[in-house]
């Protein structure tokens, strides 16, 4: 077999051949005969003669293959103390008729069903039931407030919503509905129909002629029947799924069927080294792309067992529960957040709960979603004695830009560096005169197009903004919003973003969203809000805000505190706030954020030549560096 310099360079010189080489492990409904539709530039177009239907991939054409009686997903909830496993046979036929239940309440091809669910099979049968009809899914995490989920609705207009009467967190029991109902009451185009899965630790009221009960639907009496997979253009849209950007209106980006199918399975094989009927787990929720590609997606459309976990790495009921699951469900690699494994540390510093399990079968950790510190890769490949493999990707890849690809050549780890670019991906270090930077300098990261398959096509319904975000600032390249740099020997280091995005846990969050939100209450005059360290999370929002002039401080830092959870969700986080007298400025009054982050950082930030009062800044630098 190849190694890694070799596939990536192919990869480079000839994508269509390796590409079609790479293609030949989807079942198509209509083989591609063109491999690139590069006749638009700059955008670019994987498969475009091709068909296929992304949910036979994942379950039919197993269960032909003679895997049907093989686990497909596990289900672990550590919240409920439940666990059930479903084999292919079984996930297909639940699948195919909850995609008859969506038929019958008027979904179809390219239709969009919005689901809106906690960690339970049913958030993975409901994405497979679109895919499988040709719709379009959005998944929304269950961590955002009734004003995130409306914004969403009103994007990307679903026939559906499928939900949930309620998710469960170790410290409370999350009640969906009425946050369902109360996103509906702000939309502009609220859904047809909505099925809801009833939980038993928490029946909801349903809404007599909108709202069905999932179990009620799926009765065959009720006439759920089961339907085949409808084939789809590999063009075609799988999923919308948002993610922030630098401004408070979410990004949708856009999945395709035929580039998403070929990525993911090149993946499986070649960066997280996995055979069908192994078991693969990636500690994500369904409502991030790591749950996407990693939880739902890949591992089925290898024919692995992929292991869905309902609950947290910690307090549920201790900081052994990953290992536990790992070990009883035969996990060869587990993949999560740094932040998840900080926690872990936190509490077992020792590492004392790993020994409790027989963790043979773990072969790897895999890492993502935020900055992989050194210290943390040190103490989990110390305590585990297995390759801890960071990578780097974005919601809009999809799959990994930088990887070790275990399944392809184990290079060196270099710790902080999430080691080399993946086939596909070449990564430029670029100046602000868009020039290469050389080995070690820090510059934007850009990558050379057209992106390889699997990443996104374009923004849903917002072609313009894709250009101007992504496209536009260095032609001829993709800009991930992330800073870095290549050493000597390839390797890149992702030094984190140098926008306005931050990543509080592993979650992308936009300051901007935040600022918007405290702009809104009466006391604040004007805002900005930054990432600063936190030792668990990687980073927390931090607000900076000035009142209007005798507005009362009192209870205002709460105030604020419960307004951002309320607009936007607990998984914001947001709890620190300072009240200051000034903001400090460009002469033409643009925030100097990047300044602030810097100083809060406790860097020696140079003071920008275009500040209008410098003496904000030195007022405002003790605060900072609080
Ligand atoms: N539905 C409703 N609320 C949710 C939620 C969900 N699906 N997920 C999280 N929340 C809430 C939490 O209950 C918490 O609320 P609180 O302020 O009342 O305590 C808040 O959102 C913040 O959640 P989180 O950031 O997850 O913090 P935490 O303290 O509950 O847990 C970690 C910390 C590190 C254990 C947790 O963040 C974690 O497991 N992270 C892994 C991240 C991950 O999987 N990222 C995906 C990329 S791989
Ligand atoms: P998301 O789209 O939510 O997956 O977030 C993508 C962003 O998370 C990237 O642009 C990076 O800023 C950050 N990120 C993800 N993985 C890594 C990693 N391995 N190292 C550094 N940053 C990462």
């Amino acid at each position: 077999m190849p190694g890694y310099r070799d596939l990536f360079d192919t990869s480079i010189s000839d994508p269509t051949s390796f590409w079609a080489d790479a293609a030949r492990a989807v079942t198509w409904t209509r083989a591609p005969n063109r491999i690139l539709d590069d006749g638009n530039p700059p955008f670019y177009r994987w498969f475009p003669d091709a068909e296929l239907n992304t949910c036979a991939n994942a379950l039919d054409r197993h269960v032909e293959g003679g895997r049907g009686e093989q686990a497909a997903l596990i289900y672990d909830s550590a919240v409920t103390d439940t666990k059930r496993t479903y084999t292919y046979a079984e996930l297909l036929d639940q699948t195919a008729r909850f995609a008859g239940a969506l038929r019958g309440l008027g979904v179809g091809k390219g239709d969009r069903v919005v689901i809106y669910m906690p960690m339970i099979p049913e958030a993975v049968i409901a994405m497979l039931a679109c895919a499988r009809l040709g719709a379009v899914h959005s998944v929304v995490f269950g961590g955002f407030a009734p004003h995130e989920l409306a914004v969403r609705i009103d994007d990307v207009k679903p026939t559906v919503i499928v939900s949930a009467s309620c998710g469960i967190e170790p410290s409370r029991t999350v009640e969906y509905k009425p946050m369902l109902d109360a996103a509906i009451g702000m939309t502009e185009h609220p859904p047809a129909h909505c099925v809801l899965v009833q939980r038993d630790r928490h029946r909801c009221e349903l809404i007599e002629g909108r709202d069905l009960d999932w179990a009620e639907l799926m009765a065959p009496k009720n006439g759920a029947e089961p339907v085949d997979p409808v084939p789809v253009a590999a063009t075609d849209p799988l999923y919308v799924l948002y993610t922030s950007g630098t401004t408070g209106k979410p990004k949708g980006i856009v999945r395709d069927n035929g580039g998403h199918a070929v990525a993911l399975l090149w993946s499986m094989r070649h960066i997280y080294d996995i055979a069908p009927g192994e078991v693969f787990w990636a500690a994500s929720d369904v409502g991030w792309v790591v749950g996407h590609s990693y939880i739902v997606y890949a591992p089925l459309l290898l024919g692995a067992t992929t292991v869905l976990y309902e609950g947290k790495p910690v307090g549920t009921p201790d900081p052994g529960a990953f290992w536990r699951v790992a070990a009883e469900h035969g996990v060869k690699a587990l993949f999560t957040a740094p932040t998840a494994i900080r926690a872990i540390r936190k509490e077992d510093p020792e590492g004392r709960y790993v020994g409790d399990y027989d963790l043979s079968a773990l072969k790897y950790l895999f890492l993502a979603g935020e900055r992989l510190d050194p210290d943390t890769y040190h103490w989990a490949s110390d305590k585990l004695g297995i390759p801890v493999i960071d990578h780097w990707w974005q919601t809009e890849t999809g799959w990994a830009i930088a990887a070790n690809p275990m399944g392809t050549e184990q290079l060196p780890i270099k710790a902080g560096s999430p080691t080399v670019p993946m086939p596909g991906y070449e990564v430029h270090i670029l100046d602000e005169h868009g020039h290469d930077c050389g080995p070690g300098k820090e510059g934007a990261i850009a990558i050379k197009l057209p992106l390889p398959p699997g990443t996104l096509p374009t923004l849903w319904n917002a072609e313009d903004r894709y250009r101007v975000s992504y496209l536009t600032e260095y032609p001829g390249y993709y800009l991930t919003g992330d800073g870095g740099n290549l050493d000597d020997d390839g390797y890149l280091f992702v030094m984190g973003r140098i926008d306005d995005v931050i990543n509080v846990a592993g979650h992308r969050l936009s300051t901007g969203a935040i600022e918007e939100v405290l702009a809104t209450h009466p006391a604040v005059a004007e805002c900005a809000v930054i990432g600063v360290a936190d030792e668990i999370k990687g980073q927390a929002p931090r607000g900076l805000v000035v009142v209007k002039s005798g507005a009362s401080t009192d209870g205002l830092a709460e105030e604020l505190v419960k307004l951002v959870r309320d607009e936007i969700g607990a998984v914001a986080a947001f709890k620190l706030v300072d009240v200051v007298p000034a903001l400090p400025k460009t002469r033409s009054g643009k925030i100097l954020r990047k300044t602030m982050r810097g100083i809060a950082a406790g860097r020696d930030e140079p003071v920008p030549s275009t500040i209008e009062d410098p003496s904000v800044l030195d007022a405002l630098g003790p605060i900072l560096r609080s």
